[in-house]
């Protein structure tokens, strides 16, 4: 299988989850490696469709909803056109970024779940699962929380344990606990689908067998879940959020199909055949996309992170051969994860360098550049500022900047900027133009086996072979003395600077197009998704002589500036405690007479106790000079007894009692919350009791 020819190539990267912003963890993971591999690609002419879109169901989303207070809907509003515009901001080169929330993903994903079900791939089971007593609702995968039974570590969620990477059920969940409430779960019946894998396990083995070029971190996964045995895997969960259970299978297997979805993991990878059919019909062919999906001459090619290794490899390659037609992917280069400045990647705590917000300092190139070479291929890679700054400045600027900055100004003051004949060439010029003739294979036998950070490193050595070039035929002195031999090494240093144009364009695409504003190379293939893809200069050709005697450039522009120390340091400095997300939203218009209905008092915190049972609520006693107020408050996750005793706090003086627990709360105190749901309190000098306004 691994040499076999294929007439088109379908890629996808894996739908990121519309509950927060994209971090460089993802980029590095699936996003920059694919899109590297798609432009290369492309400029290689290609028949290529690459395919994204946001994974908008399971139970991170809606746990988010349910902690903001909002509706999963209104999470996956906020973040999808985010997370679509910064990645448009990067360059990535989607032929369509679709969102598991449109009507063709319903669609596609319940014809999936009939044919499966009619095929008897599924089977139903009835069985005690966790619920939530308190909550009232079923605690499907991150609902539950608790110790890791293979690695023992602490917060594994009821899907999978983050420490180790294991996937898991919540009924494995040592000490479980429920995250909405947390109470501590009863088990209760209820009634699930199954898609019972081991009975696959023969046919998957095979399949697997049959890929010994898949990359071995890969391939170690797999080995690890066939010797365990493949288990059955519940499809559906009882959780309000989801593509539903087509209501006739429940009707004739007689379960209500009220509040049943389909598991999060069985309709995201659909979500690559719902994105492929809408892409069918934006460009107005609806029918193309079964020739991708179901032709044997398709090479399909998922690029994900190493949690996902299972769903792709294993899960999803059983859907599709259920359902029958359908092509199995050919490979899945997987990467492992990455860290940054030596410490684990992590949302919550703020350690995160935030695509959004890198886009507001930074170049898309530079951390294109940067992480492609230090892509985590086949062990953890670590992201560093020193390091990315170190890449920008004496790799992008001292050797591919300035090498053409130097040839094409050379080019502008000494000749015009007219590319100079070949005439007689000597054995370093040939020598040199023979090595650029066989880069392109060079680098291009990199991409193809997906060693995405040896591409990148011999795009940069064609720089350097540039630089050693020029340097040893020292123009500024033929200049003088031979401008025959001059105009040679003219000629073809700007021979290399066009095959540059070409072949930084996968990681470097922006400049790529800066090259071509000062180069005019002409009949360029494009790497954007729908560009010019018949043109006739394509990768293959970059080795070429691609720039004409007497062809015209123009002055050139600074490619790269060298990033201060400062702009670094600002970044660690960020990276260490600053909020990670959008600021919330501006909230509309109060009259003064709102506000003045308000009573805000100063006062000082005199008793502070846990309240018993709960995680989240403590018991003050607020002296507010005229009176004492006992107030409840929810932040026991954030201060303990001693941080609120004897402070000087705002509280709402005027607040309709409400009863917590079995308590009744007098009041409130005013709390600063950050973007990363740091609280601060609200403080003020002076008497207690004063009016505050
Ligand atoms: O891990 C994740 O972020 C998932 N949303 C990936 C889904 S990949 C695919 F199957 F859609
Ligand atoms: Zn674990």
């Amino acid at each position: 299988m691994a040499d076999k020819a294929f007439k088109r190539i379908l890629v996808s990267s894996a739908l990121p989850y519309a509950n927060g912003p994209i971090h460089i963890g993802h980029l590095a993971g699936a996003y920059i490696p694919a899109d590297l591999y798609v432009r290369y690609q492309r400029l290689k002419g290609r028949d290529i469709v690459y395919i994204c879109g946001s994974d908008e169901f399971g139970v991170a989303i809606v746990m988010r909803a349910i902690g903001e207070g909002v509706t999963p809907r209104d999470i996956v509003d906020r973040y999808h056109p985010l997370i679509k515009s910064s990645f448009a901001e990067i360059g990535m080169s989607f032929d369509h970024y679709g969102r598991t929330s449109n009507p063709m993903h319903e669609e596609t994903s319940q014809d999936f779940f009939r044919r499966l079900s009619e095929r008897g791939h599924f089977v139903l089971k009835t069985d005690e699962q966790l619920f939530d007593p308190e909550a009232g609702v079923f605690l499907a995968d991150r609902f539950v929380q608790g110790i890791c039974p293979i690695c023992n570590a602490e917060g594994a969620y009821g899907d999978q344990c983050e420490s180790c990477g294991s996937s898991l059920s919540p009924a494995e969940i040592l000490n479980p606990r429920s995250t909405l409430t947390d109470a501590a779960p009863i088990l209760r019946e209820t009634t699930h689908w199954y898609l019972p894998l081991g009975r696959w396990q023969p046919r998957l083995e095979e399949y697997i067998a049959s890929h010994p070029e898949w990359k071995t971190n890969v391939r170690g996964q797999i080995g690890a879940w066939f010797t365990d045995g493949l288990r059955d895997r519940a499809i559906t969960r009882d959780v309000p959020w989801g593509v539903p259970v087509p209501t006739e299978i429940a009707e004739a297997a007689g379960v209500d199909a009220e509040g049943k979805v389909i598991y999060v993991w069985f309709d995201a990878p659909i979500g690559y055949i719902s994105a492929t059919r809408e892409w069918a019909r934006k460009i107005g062919d609806p029918d193309r996309w079964e020739r991708y999906w179901k032709d044997p001459e398709t090479m399909l090619l998922h690029f994900i992170g190493k949690d996902n290794i299972v769903f792709h490899t294993l899960m999803f390659p059983a859907m599709l051969m259920g359902y029958g037609d359908y092509v199995v992917p050919e490979n899945v280069p997987a990467n492992e994860f990455l860290t940054i400045e030596g410490k684990k990647l992590s949302t919550s705590r703020g350690w995160a360098v935030w695509l959004h917000e890198y886009l507001e300092v930074f170049p898309p190139d530079l951390l294109r550049y940067a992480l492609a070479a230090t892509l985590p291929e086949t062990k953890d890679a670590d992201f560093s500022w020193k390091e990315f700054q170190l890449r920008v400045n004496s790799e992008l600027a001292d050797i591919l900047g300035n090498f053409i900055h130097r040839a094409i100004t050379f080019a502008t003051r000494e000749f015009d900027g007219r590319v100079p004949p070949l005439v007689e060439p000597d054995a370093r010029d040939l020598e040199t133009l023979e090595y650029l003739r066989k880069f392109p294979a060079r680098i291009g036998r990199s991409y193809e086996r997906f060693r995405l950070r040896e591409a990148v490193a011999e795009t940069i050595n064609l720089a350097r072979l540039g630089n050693k070039y020029f340097n040893d035929a020292e123009p500024w002195k033929t200049l003088k003395t031979d401008r025959r031999a001059c105009g040679n090494t003219v000629h073809v240093s700007l021979q290399i600077c066009a095959a540059l144009r070409v072949l930084v364009e996968p990681v470097l695409p922006f400049t790529s197009a800066k090259l071509q504003a000062m180069l005019h190379v002409e009949g360029v293939r494009s790497s954007a998704p729908g560009g010019e893809s018949d043109r006739p200069v394509g990768w293959d050709e970059a080795g070429g002589s691609l720039l004409a005697a007497g062809h015209f450039v123009d002055p050139p522009e600074i490619l790269f500036r060298k990033l201060d120390d400062d702009v670094i340091e600002a970044q660690i400095n960020k990276l260490a405690g600053e909020p990670a997300m959008p600021y919330e939203d501006p909230k509309d218009t109060a009259t003064f007479d709102d506000f003045v209905k308000l009573d805000l008092r100063t006062g000082t915190v005199v008793t502070v106790e846990r309240v018993k049972k709960s995680k989240k609520l403590l018991r003050l006693d607020v002296d507010l000079g005229y009176e004492r107020r006992q107030i409840l408050a929810g932040v026991a996750e954030h201060f303990g007894p001693a941080d609120l005793i004897g402070r000087r706090v705002v509280a709402v003086a005027n607040l309709k009692p409400r009863k917590m627990m079995g308590l009744e709360s007098q009041g409130m105190l005013l709390m600063a919350e950050d973007r990363s749901g740091k609280l601060t309190l609200v403080t003020a000098d002076g008497e207690n009791g004063a009016v505050v306004r």
